[in-house]
């Protein structure tokens, strides 16, 4: 494709119509010209292709697929593997169904456990969240398909999730809401970015032109192009000027006619119009000349992916007196109707429909000594007594009981929050007296966000497995006996109440506006802060094996910002199963002029190991590891001090530290002096400091201070030495004048000040 020629013979009308979808799923074709249509699809746990009857919210049905597990399980994985492999499967899939390209990854921050769509999203930590969308990305991308990273930016609520404000500080915005994007940007190239619905600080992300032009493309060098979220535009003239290239889906017509309006009445140039044009054309180029309609997708091959996978991704979170893994001569329980009809997806367009499902008890099926009792049901919240009874009495007679439990649908799902972060009061209680009937008892968890587990005492094992994919009950079956060593980690804090978590003062926000009060402090980063306790911490899971770390080694012991760090440290399989260990690395911060979190993750890598096995595990570590954002400077900002290069197992379980001097090369702006300046920060500025020596001294003299004068007892009681300095920080420098006797003017000070202030 000659895109420039194509511009140059395009009218203004045809270049306005390809700034809008044909359809629900399609980009416009030019046929005059030879350009053709192009589909997107969502995902991306798998496809959800519709045909005919199309619709964003799931409603109608779509091809069949595979539905690999949602990302807030692959999130637990903690494996870039993991996620690549689930992107090169979708993008084969892709490439046979004629899509150029998929609708994911979706990263925005779990700011809070209610948000309806944690399940679709990976982590409350953006550099966990930015590696792996980094490498579905990648995967994805390696079939010749694009992805859309979504959804950009802060739309971390479903409620009111068009028209609600997310009012947030820059700073917190660069460290928690945008990084991900970043990242995934700087690594992987995503084809496109769809816009979220929401406001950003006061304007519609699809027409933010700090957001789509100034951040995305001038500062992080992204490339493709911006499609809006479905229905997202509010006003398309001002959006084409932000730098929003696709309005999605059809618009009927009306907005490109309203943009040639703009153009003819010179209200917007021309040229952003061919740049939005541009832009979408090079995809669609790149996607035609990288066709492969014939690649094969073998969705049983995919299946069995998918369930592999899934195993990867679960958390063991309890394991007491080793009741995990069962052996096969146990008489096994299994109780839940998740067993038999598992939740294994969310409800909203990324859902797939599914080509089969695979539920424990169909990967049970022809073992001996497996009863089963349904336990609940999934309508309605109360206990039936029947059911209960009867999962009761199968529990007494086995050796161990397993219940499968979580969420239902309608708890979580794409277009509104939960209101709370409970379990269905049925599940609750059938779980209490099945531990109560056999003390052999173990939980395992599909849902999409955290729950509040009343329960966890009672029950000796728990294995959280998030929204696993169509093979989940392959995978649990794996991983309860034994087949499969469990090595998930959780991607986020379980705290024990929904009160505790950070955003709970104000999430939702008030009317269309959400102010992130708690700023940077999401998830373990305020948990941490507040050394509150949690139910499980953020990077958390047990093996059925053991680790020993040793052999912390960092590169530098101190260093420039400008360097870069290496550390290095061993990891040893101690127990006699082969088993896998997410080594990760935090950076603990060193004290600075702002608030900063006690830790941040910044470094993951699963290493796979027999037993017996050490291998040495090595990271990178380069200024932003260690840097805040400074909105002032409008730069990442490194504060000279001692940081420590934490190895853990979790936030709240460091195994190895070593400490580390950084030394920022940047000094922090200084403040103007003005006779309001105050006495500490002058303190920080030599400069200043020698030019206000004459007031000093005049002041000092005036209070006859500075010799060797002898005060009374009781004047060095009153104010001692230490408090005087104290007191003395906070004085601004009028304030001192006033106590010269009249010696320096105010007119002098405001001079003395001008002229320090004329020297920078
Ligand atoms: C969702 C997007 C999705 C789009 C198309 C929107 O409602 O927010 O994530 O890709 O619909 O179905």
């Amino acid at each position: 494709m000659d895109i420039e020629k194509l511009i140059a013979e395009m009218t203004l009308e045809e270049k306005c119509s390809l700034l809008s979808g044909a359809d629900f799923w399609h980009t416009k074709a030019v046929e005059r010209l030879g350009i053709p249509a192009t589909m997107v699809s969502d995902g991306p746990h798998g496809l959800r292709k519709q045909d005919e009857k199309a619709d964003h919210l799931g409603v109608n049905e779509s091809i069949k697929a595979v539905c690999f597990p949602a990302a807030s399980a692959t999130a637990a994985s903690f494996d870039r593997e993991v996620v690549r492999k689930i992107g090169e499967g979708v993008g084969d899939a892709c490439q046979h169904e004629n899509l150029s390209v998929i609708l994911g990854p979706a990263v925005n921050i779990k700011r809070s456990p209610l948000c309806g769509r944690n399940f679709e999203y990976f982590s409350e930590d953006p550099y966990l969240t930015g590696e792996l969308a980094a490498s579905l990305i990648e995967g994805v991308q390696s079939r010749n398909v694009g992805t859309s990273i979504k959804h950009f930016a802060a739309n971390s609520q479903e409620h009111r999730r068009m028209s609600s404000d997310a009012v947030v500080d820059e700073r917190t915005l660069r460290e928690i809401y945008l990084p991900a994007f970043e990242r995934a940007v700087k690594k992987a190239q995503p084809w496109t970015v769809m816009c979220s619905y929401n406001k950003v600080n006061g304007e519609y992300a699809s027409q933010n032109r700090w957001l789509l032009t100034d951040v995305l493309r001038n500062e992080w060098g992204f490339e493709g192009y911006v499609m809006s979220d479905w229905g997202a535009v509010s006003d398309r003239v001002k959006g084409v000027h932000a730098g929003l290239d696709l309005e999605m889906p059809a618009s009927g017509g009306t907005n490109d006619a309203r943009v040639v309006a703009a153009v003819r009445e010179g209200r917007l140039d021309e040229k952003d119009v061919d740049t939005c044009v541009r832009r979408i054309l090079t995809i669609v180029d790149r996607y035609l000349k990288n066709r492969k309609p014939e690649t094969e997708w073998d969705k049983e091959k995919q299946h069995a992916l998918a369930r592999d996978l899934a195993a990867e991704c679960m958390v063991l979170l309890k394991n007491e007196d080793a009741v995990l893994p069962f052996a096969k001569e146990e008489k096994v329980a299994v109780i839940g109707q998740f067993a038999k009809k598992p939740r294994y997806q969310g409800g909203g367009s990324s859902h797939i429909n599914s080509f089969k499902v695979e539920s424990l008890l169909d990967a049970l099926e022809g073992m001996s000594g497996i009863t089963y009792a349904q336990g609940y049901g999934i309508v309605g919240e109360e206990p039936d007594e029947a059911l209960i009874a009867e999962a009761v009495e199968a529990a007494k007679a086995a050796d161990k009981a397993v219940i499968v439990a979580g969420l239902p649908d309608s708890f979580e799902s794409e277009g509104y929050d939960r209101t709370h972060m409970r379990m269905p009061k049925c599940q609750n209680e059938l779980i209490c007296r099945v531990a109560a009937a056999n003390p052999n008892t173990v939980v395992v968890l599909y849902n999409g966000s955290p729950v509040e587990m009343p329960w966890a005492d009672c029950v000796k094992g728990i294995i959280e497995a998030y929204l696993g994919g169509q093979a989940v009950g392959g995978a649990t079956k794996a991983v309860l006996y034994g087949e499969k060593n469990p090595c998930g980690r959780l991607p986020e804090s379980f705290p024990y109440q929904l009160e505790d978590n950070p955003s709970f003062l104000s999430y939702g926000g008030e009317g269309n506006t959400a102010v992130y009060n708690e700023g940077v402090f999401v998830g373990y980063r305020y948990y941490d802060k507040k050394k509150m306790a949690v139910r499980y911490p953020f990077g958390y899971g047990l093996s059925y094996t053991t680790f020993a770390y040793s052999n912390l080694c960092v590169s530098a012991k101190s260093m420039d910002d400008t360097e870069k760090v290496k550390v290095t440290v061993d990891v040893t399989n101690t127990g006699n199963r082969a088993g896998k260990e997410v080594v990760q690395l935090y950076v603990r911060n060193a004290p600075a002029s702002v608030f900063r979190p006690v830790r941040e993750l910044k470094g993951i890598e699963k290493v796979e190991l027999a037993p017996g096995e050490t291998k040495t595990v090595s990271f990178t570590l380069c200024k932003r590891a260690f840097a805040y954002w400074h909105a002032q400077l409008q730069d990442w900002m490194v504060e000279t001090g001692t940081f420590g290069i934490e190895i853990a197992r979790s936030s709240r379980d460091i195994v190895l530290c070593e400490d580390i001097e950084v030394r920022g090369t940047k000094a922090l702006p200084q403040e103007p002096v003005s006779p309001d300046s105050i006495m500490m920060d002058l303190e920080k500025n030599p400069a200043a400091m020698a030019g206000l020596q004459p007031l000093l001294t005049a002041v000092q003299q005036a209070l006859g201070m500075g010799g060797n004068e002898e005060k009374s007892e009781a004047a060095s009681e009153a104010v001692t030495e230490d408090m005087g300095k104290a007191m003395m920080a906070y004085m601004p420098l009028r304030g001192l004048a006033s106590f010269g006797n009249g010696a320096i003017s105010y007119d002098q000070l405001k001079a003395m000040c001008d002229q320090i202030n004329a020297q920078k």
